[in-house]
């Protein structure tokens, strides 16, 4: 599985993604990245939800439930579509996968982050996610490129 996920987000990251890695990151940081995420899987830390194509990997979303005082929400992390995949309404089935998911566990809201200077904002506000601030310039993506990070939260209920 971390193959796969390593095969996937290296795509991703390639192609202007923004899901943890500038576009020119080193392969092998991105698959080491995919070996812990596994890892967290494994462990019960974080849960993944997938989307497959022709028996490979072709999406992903994963979600990491608080603890402590953060236990009545989860993070969601690592969305992503196959490039070639992109656009066929996958990436929105994979997010309502992750509330539906997200509201069975009994959980209260959804946080997640996106950078600056993409457009994939729309997307989370059509989905009924709300921007909840900013972080500015707290992703370098090179040695003159700062983004500000965006949050977004849905209340579950
Ligand atoms: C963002 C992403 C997961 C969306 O998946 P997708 O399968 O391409 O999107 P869908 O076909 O399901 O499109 C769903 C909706 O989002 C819109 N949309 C998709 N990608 C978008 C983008 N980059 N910017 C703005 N809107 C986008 C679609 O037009 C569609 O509109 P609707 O809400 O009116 O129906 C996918 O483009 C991707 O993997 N991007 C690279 C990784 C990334 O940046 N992930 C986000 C991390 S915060």
């Amino acid at each position: 599985m971390d193959t796969a996920l390593g095969t996937l987000w290296v795509a991703v990251t390639r192609a202007g993604g923004a899901v943890g890695f500038a576009p020119d990151a080193p392969e092998a940081d991105i698959r080491a990245a995919a070996v812990q995420a596994v890892e967290d899987v494994r462990a019960e830390r974080q849960q993944l939800i997938v989307i497959g194509a022709d028996h490979t990997l072709a999406g992903t979303v994963f979600l990491r439930t608080g603890v402590g005082v953060q236990a009545h929400r989860a993070d969601v992390l690592r969305l992503m579509v196959r490039p070639d995949l992109q656009g066929r309404g996958w990436g929105r089935t994979l997010l309502d996968a992750a509330v539906a998911h997200a509201t069975a566990l009994g959980l209260e809201q959804l946080m997640l982050s996106t950078r600056g200077g993409t457009d994939v904002a729309g997307f989370y506000l059509r989905r009924g996610f709300t921007e909840v601030g900013v972080w500015p310039e707290t992703l370098r993506l090179g040695p003159d490129d700062l983004r500000d990070e965006h949050w977004f939260q849905l209340r579950l209920r």
